[in-house]
Parts: C-alpha cells; structure tokens; sequence
C-alpha cells in the first residue's frame, strides 16, 4: 500500500500547520503555563502569499495546538514578521495590572505601494489582546515607526531589558540591525544602529533577536544579537548569524575577540544546515526558569514553496535551549533540545559499546521507529579519517551526515534522499560546517523526524539542521565502516511518542 502524503511527510513531533503555508515563527511568548507560538502564516494556499500570523498554543513547546488566526492582512499590508510581549506593568495603559496586555509589534507591508516603485512600504505596527493572547485588537494609531525610506525595514523584535529598565526593540533596517528603546511599547526611539561593516552581508537582514544572556559557569553578563540573511547562509540561502558583544542601554559593540572570530570566520552561524532560519527567542520566559528558548523555521527560501508537501508547506525546528559558553575567551552559543523533550521517550535502547568493524546498523525498524528518534552518544578517540552515518530504507533512498576528520567539516549529504528534483539546489551539493578543534572525543545528539534530521556535535557547539523527503519511511540507522575498527560508547536510542 502507497502512503499518502500526509502520512509520509507530516512530521511527528515538530509543529507544522493543519493546512496552508508558514515560514518564520513569530511573536512568541510565554503565559500563565502556556508556550504561544505564531507563525507567519497564508491560509488559502501552500505557497507565500498576503501574510496573517497564524497562532498555536502548547504546555510543553512540543504538542501544539492550532488556534485561530491571531492577526489577519488589512488595507495598510500584510501582517509581517515581529514578535511579543507581556506588557505586565501595563507599560502600554492598553489593559491593566490585574489584566496585563500582550502587545505585539509586527511589520506592515504594503504589498499596493510596493508596486508603485515606492521604496516606503514597510512601517511598525502593534496590536494587543487582553484575553492572554487569544484575540487581538489593532491600534487605533497605527504605525507606530513610519518608514524612513528604505526598502528593508522590518521584523521588529522587543525585550524587556531589566538591566537599563527599558523596552527594546531590534528591526531589520536594511544593511544594519536598528535597536530603538521605549517606556510605553507605542513611542519609540531610535536609539543606535549595529552592524553594517560586519558579518555577512550582500542581502537584507531580516528578522533579528537581541537579549542578555549569562556566561555559563560565571555571573558575566553578555547580549546576543541573533541576526539573520537570505541569502548568504554558509550552505546557500537562508541562514541565522550571531554576534556576541556588549548594551549600554544604547549601542551594542562586540569585543576585538569577537572581531576577530569574525575576521576569521566571516560569520558565527547559530545552525550551519540549510533548514533553521529566521530562528527567535521566546519572551516572558519567567526568571526562575531562565531558559533562552528558540525556534526556526525548518525551511529555506531556496525552496520552500516547492517542497513535496501537499496540504502544508513548512514547519519548525524543534524548540532548543540557547546558552553562551566561553572557550578561552571566545564567546560561543550553543543549542540544544529542549529539556521537554524527554517527556515524550517511550522507549531506549541502550548500546554501552559498539565496536564498527563492518558498515553496522545502530538500530533499525524491528526494533524502533526511525521516524522519531533522538540518539545520543559519545565517540571517543575520533582517529577515522571519516565517520558517515546513514539514514536508509529498502528503497535506496539514503541521508548520510558525519564527521570529515580529514577534511576537517562535519556534512549532511541528502542528495540520494529521494525526492530531490523540484529544486535545482535542493540537493546539488553536501552541506558543510567546519570543525575548529582538535577532538578527541564528542558528544554527539541526533533528532530524526519523518522529513527532518537535527544534529547537535560536540553538545551542541556545531548543529545542523536539514529537510529530505525520501520514498517511503526510513527504515534503518547505520554507520560505515572506516579504515579501522573504532568504537561508538553509551548509545542511547529513545524513540519519541505523544
Ligand atoms: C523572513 C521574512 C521576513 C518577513 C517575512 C515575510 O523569512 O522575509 O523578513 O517579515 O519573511 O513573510
């Protein structure tokens, strides 16, 4: 018996709407027990077209619930990206103490000016709900920041900043990120712009994120800009950077250490696969949890529009925990799944050493579902030139992603995955991160859904996400043999139920 499409390609755990088509995850907050995700959202097609945000609701940012459209387009544009928060002083006056607002400040595009060759066509807009973010009423005054004549002006991203007792807000401004401050989330000021001589650039930034966050294993305080560019991502079209540096409140400046990494480097990227981008952070996250949590959208504008999905077009990546690390004085973020995740193991396979003579299946369908899996293990020695992991099925459609020792990168190679052809770039070449360090051992955690992999090396300094639609479900998970034997230890395989 044939699949149908939906039971071959909708993911397992990872949110993707009923129908229709989403791209960047948006305004998402956290209140009263409940994750709120929104999602850049066009209902009547599984293609781009006059944007709302789309809404869902989860307790545990895994199982979702879709919700009614929270904004929907009107004669000033579409509904663009942005974000929200709880306004829980009633900075705004649009509620009350007893009744905070959740205001939302999302971009207008006026997709009539646009035709008219005008370049003005972006400008900020806020919206509030009074009943914890279910429905929505415009402002009545609308915009709230006109545009100052540039083409790119969008996906304003606010945050309370405690330390300076301000709201803040960063928005895309063509070449640079602009970061405005306010006392009320309606008058804002432009406060400094960040950016434009460094990173990648050679496109408009789009949608990013600026918060403070702890050094781990020290009370410093640094601020991340996450600041994403289509295209120009390290694997081609869409991807997310970051800078790390220091807030006065006013302006942002990163350090000659991390002038450096990015004179190196070119850019720090906070996922090197092609399917994690215009990723944000999470507001109202209480202080007692702390967590920095992200999501992306699990696409690329390369293709997105022509992925074989049928009644959908797009989905998330899962939900991670954002930390800042320093490693010798370089500051670096890492990701991780998020901790809700181990609420859905309902079965491990435990493997406390595996010796790879031979190519070796690691687990395979008679023992597991390879469509919702997270594996964990450590590779010790790491003396291979090459380690190639394998995703596969009886239909010869195959993922490989490892370490290229030698060559020094890690890879995802999804060309033999199938269904490859309805984009020239889809898979026209293996995607790449390089590999900074000497390793003599790693962790390494894998996520696999039906349609996604998710792979956190060296516990989650280097991750790489992509998409691959294959024939039928992948049926096994296995790792080549290399020039010696080598050794995987303590491998824990847990496959994912709701
Ligand atoms: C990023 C983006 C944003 C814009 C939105 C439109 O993917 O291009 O800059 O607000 O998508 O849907």
């Amino acid at each position: 018996k044939l699949l149908t499409n939906e039971e071959l390609y909708r993911p397992n755990f990872h949110f993707t709407p009923k129908s229709g088509w989403m791209n960047d995850p948006n305004g998402m907050f956290f209140y009263k027990g409940l994750y709120h995700l929104g999602f850049q959202y066009y209902p009547n097609d599984n293609v781009w077209g006059p944007m709302h945000w789309g809404h869902a609701t989860s307790k545990d940012m895994i199982t979702w619930k879709e919700e009614k459209i929270a904004l929907y387009p009107d004669e000033m544009g579409y509904i663009f990206s942005g974000s929200s928060v709880v306004d829980v002083n009633n900075t705004s006056g649009f509620g009350s103490l007893k009744n905070p607002p959740i205001v939302a400040m999302f971009t207008y595009h006026d997709a009539v000016k646009a035709k008219t060759g005008a370049i003005d066509f972006q400008s900020q807009a806020i919206a509030y709900s009074l009943d914890e973010g279910m429905t929505w009423t415009k402002y009545k005054n609308n915009p709230v920041i006109k545009n100052p004549n540039l083409k790119d002006f969008r996906d304003p991203k606010m945050t309370w900043d405690s330390i300076h007792n301000q709201w803040i807000m960063v928005l895309a401004a063509d070449v640079e990120t602009q970061i405005y401050r306010s006392s009320n989330l309606i008058d804002w000021e432009l406060a400094s712009g960040f950016g434009k001589n460094l990173g990648v650039h050679g496109a408009p930034w789009e949608c990013p994120d600026f918060f403070p966050i702890k050094v781990e294993d020290s009370n410093e305080m640094k601020w991340v800009l996450l600041q994403s560019i289509n295209p120009g991502g390290p694997n081609g079209g869409s991807a997310t950077q970051y800078f790390v540096g220091d807030f006065d409140g006013k302006t942002f400046s990163i350090g000659d250490t991390f002038t450096q990494d990015l004179n190196k480097y070119g850019a720090l990227w906070v996922d090197h696969g092609r399917d994690n981008y215009a990723g944000v952070t999470w507001s109202n996250v209480p202080d007692a949890d702390g967590r920095k949590l992200f999501i992306g959208w699990m696409s690329n504008w390369q293709y997105a529009d022509k992925v074989p999905t049928k009644n959908w077009k797009g989905s998330t990546t899962i939900p991670r925990e954002l930390k800042l690390i320093n490693v010798d004085g370089h500051y670096r973020i890492v990701s991780q799944p998020v901790k809700e995740l181990d609420k859905y193991i309902s079965k491990t396979i435990k493997k406390e050493l595996l010796s790879i003579d031979k190519t070796t299946v690691i687990v395979d369908k008679s023992t597991a579902d390879i469509a919702r899996l997270d594996i964990r293990f450590t590779m010790n020695g790491l003396k291979e030139d090459k380690y190639d992991f394998i995703l596969s099925n009886a239909a010869n459609n195959a993922v490989h992603f490892g370490i290229n020792k030698k060559e020094k990168f890690f890879y995802i190679d999804r060309k033999n995955a199938s269904q490859t052809t309805f984009s020239d770039v889809f898979a026209n070449k293996i995607s790449t991160a390089p590999i900074t360090s000497d390793f003599i051992s790693m962790e390494v955690r894998i996520l696999i859904d039906k349609t996604s992999i998710e792979v956190f090396y060296d516990n989650g300094k280097t991750v790489m996400t992509e998409i691959y639609f294959s024939d039928k479900p992948m049926e096994s998970f296995s790792i080549a043999k290399s020039n010696s034997n080598f050794e995987l230890k303590n491998v824990i395989i847990n496959q994912l139920n709701n």
